[in-house]
């Protein structure tokens, strides 16, 4: 049996809003391993982004355990959390966050500078190349399609050799023939580097490309019956 990526015990997060407390992850048991492809679904408000900011040590954890590549991270708080992300855990986000005045191929290298990282410009090059983006290095953010900035985006989270991969909603601002060559991404990062992914999202045709779903509703993992209902509604 392959390692555990992630190991969540009771994992709860509140947040708290004047006098409501919200809960926004509540008490879930969930254990990933290592070469795993997961895709997390659920309605709005379901959870999804706040289960990925745990798990990429982005956010504190409330109350129960959560165990992330090794290291108990529950009690940790939010500005030490960096320790246990910085060149290990990237992040892609629906929003493609280059930097405009940079191009592609600076967007890339960039990643490695902030995680203090040196690699030979060939390495940022072969990723280019991987995620299909080879011809358009020296092109500025605005002067790509929107898959091909996700793409880039892609480029500069592998480009730091994660042992962890995690995407909240990547698709969300693609049309339908980009987002499922960004799903061929992952599938293809996944089957042939064995890199794990974490992946939330609201489409079911690509969620279901995975190959674990997870379903959220209301901060808890709903059960297997209950998903296939959730799935006729959708
Ligand atoms: N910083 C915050 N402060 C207060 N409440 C928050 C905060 N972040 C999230 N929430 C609440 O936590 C719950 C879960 O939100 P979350 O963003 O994790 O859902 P989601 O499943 O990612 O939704 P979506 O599909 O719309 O992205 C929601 O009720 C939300 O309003
Ligand atoms: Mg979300």
């Amino acid at each position: 049996m392959s390692t555990p990526v992630i190991k969540a015990n009771n994992l709860t997060k509140i947040y708290k809003l004047f006098a409501e407390e919200i809960y926004a992850v509540n008490n879930i048991d969930l254990e990933i391993r290592c070469g795993e492809f997961v895709s997390l679904m659920g309605p709005s408000g379901s959870g999804k982004t706040t289960l990925l900011d745990l798990m990429g040590c982005l956010d504190s954890v409330s109350c129960g355990r959560l165990e992330v590549l090794g290291n108990e991270v529950s009690c940790a708080r939010e500005n030490d959390l960096v320790k246990y992300r910085r060149g290990i855990i990237s992040f892609i986000f629906q929003e493609f966050l280059l930097i405009p005045s940079l191009t592609a191929l600076e967007n890339v290298e960039l990643s490695l500078h902030f995680s203090r990282m040196t690699k030979e410009r060939k390495h940022s090059l072969e990723i280019m190349e991987r995620v299909g983006l080879g011809h358009r290095i020296n092109h500025l953010p605005k002067q790509l399609s929107g898959g091909e900035r996700q793409r880039v985006a892609i480029a500069r989270a592998l480009a730091v050799s994660p042992q962890l991969l995690l995407a909240d909603e990547p698709t969300g601002n693609l049309d339908t023939k980009s987002a499922q060559e960004i799903f061929s991404i992952f599938k293809k990062l996944n089957e042939e580097d064995g890199l794990t992914i974490i992946v939330a999202t609201h489409n079911p045709k690509l969620g279901l490309q995975a190959s674990r779903t997870i379903f959220l509703q209301d901060g808890k993992i709903i059960s297997k019956e209950k998903s296939s209902l959730f799935l006729e509604m959708i």
